[in-house]
């Protein structure tokens, strides 16, 4: 081998080492509970992300489970244990802030929204819950709403009975599908999804003012009004399948839509599941209105990811979060998704009427938290309320749940 060669050799060597080096450096873990029927839209933005960044390997980490029920305890340990994803999922407001944020885990994004001119992109409402102390704390993909009342036409026409609007009609509606035969006019599945079904009477019965003073620590939970939201929650429930437990919210949409089930009370992500796997129509395969007495009103909750302190691909994460906050990126995801995109410039035409609707409503109504999904309250609260779910859908005791519920508010430091 000549001298020349043997030169050229070496470099191509080293210059292939330097390669598969910065291959090996380029790369980013993405955290969240978007897998299998919940991945589509997730799955888009991701590749999305690998057009513009062919070089990045995308370790796409999820833990299944719906509202992240599993995925946030898993999260838990990694962020204790010093092992942060580059970039995870966490619901705008007290999720992020009064947990991450507080515990000083997260970098503030200011300076992103700056360069990418996203102060005047976003609404300030959905900029407000992800600040905290004059900083921005994530980026918001989506706007999801919690409050709705999902039926299939053709099974109401069946069964003779139109959407309810009041809880008190809904019990009425209720018993009419009994007494026609229909054993359990209300699908719902595990705890989360029961929870929901609580947080739209709550809103329904306490209104706006009513639900935002509870968690301004305003309102006690002991007060008769809320006691009230528990009495009316357990004449829902005995309108619901017993199994509920060991069903997944996909399961509970799959029996609303084979006519086993009259109603169900997700959150829009149903729409996402109905229209993009399962492939139907929306206003005419299924349709939907608001949860019972909560028309004037929309539950909001919005997914967002962020930068957690010390993230091993920081860069590659900061590059994530640029195309998740841009329009082409909220246009792939939401359409597929069933939510709105958080940006108010979004292209409606790529969108289903549900989301249409949505998007109308989200203008037009008046705008509350999510409790159940980490809008209203922190993670201490809403992992806590799930043992206080439980024991009243076997106990019924309106009075202990709202005295459980008032303490656990008390230690959660809701409002404080
Ligand atoms: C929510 C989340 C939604 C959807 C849903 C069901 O908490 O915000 O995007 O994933 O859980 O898992």
């Amino acid at each position: 081998m000549n001298k020349r060669t043997k030169t050229a050799l070496v470099s191509v060597t080293a210059a292939a080492l330097m390669a598969s080096a910065a291959q090996a450096a380029n790369k980013l873990e993405i955290f969240s509970w978007w897998s299998g029927d919940e991945g589509p839209a997730l799955n888009a933005l991701v590749k999305l992300y690998s057009t513009k960044y062919p070089a990045v390997a995308v370790d796409n980490a999820t833990v299944t489970g719906g509202a992240g029920t599993n995925a946030k305890a898993v999260l838990k340990t990694r962020m204790l244990g010093g092992d942060a994803p580059d970039s995870f999922q966490a619901h705008a407001g007290q999720e992020l802030t009064g947990t991450w944020v507080v515990a000083d885990r997260m970098e503030d994004l200011s300076s992103l929204y700056k360069s990418e001119g996203w102060a005047a992109k976003f609404p300030k409402a959905v900029i407000d819950l992800i600040s905290y102390k004059g900083g921005i704390y994530s980026v918001p993909v989506d706007v999801h709403r919690s409050n709705v009342m999902w039926y299939v036409p053709a099974t109401l026409k069946k069964m003779g009975v139109t959407p309810p609007t009041s809880w008190a009609q809904f019990v009425t509606t209720c018993a009419t599908l009994k007494a026609k035969g229909m054993a359990t006019p209300l699908v719902m599945g595990e705890n989360w999804t029961q929870q929901m079904i609580w947080e739209s009477v709550a809103v329904g019965a306490l209104g706006p003012k009513g639900w935002n003073d509870l968690w301004a620590g305003k309102l006690k939970f002991t007060d008769p009004r809320v006691v009230g939201t528990f009495t009316t929650y357990g004449k829902v429930l005995d309108c619901a399948n017993k199994d509920a437990s060991g069903l997944s919210w996909q399961q509970a949409t799959d029996r609303v839509l084979s006519g086993q089930a009259a109603f169900n009370i997700m959150g829009d992500w149903a729409a996402g599941y109905m229209t993009t796997t399962k492939k139907l129509k929306a206003g005419t395969d299924f349709a939907w209105s608001a949860s019972p007495s909560t028309n004037g009103t929309f539950i909001m909750l919005a997914d967002s990811f962020g930068l957690p302190k010390g993230a091993k691909d920081r860069t590659e994460a900061i590059n994530w979060l640029k195309v998740l906050g841009s329009k082409e990126g909220q246009d792939t995801f939401n359409p597929l998704k069933g939510s709105i995109a958080a940006r108010t410039d979004s292209d409606l035409g790529k969108y289903s009427v549900y989301s249409q609707s949505a998007a109308k409503d989200w203008k037009s109504k008046v705008i509350v938290g999510s409790m159940v999904h980490g809008a209203a309250a922190n993670e201490a609260f809403t992992s806590g309320f799930g043992s206080i779910n439980d024991a009243f859908v076997s106990t019924r005791d309106a009075k202990a749940a709202a005295q459980a519920s008032q303490d656990l508010a008390t230690k959660s430091k809701i409002g404080m």
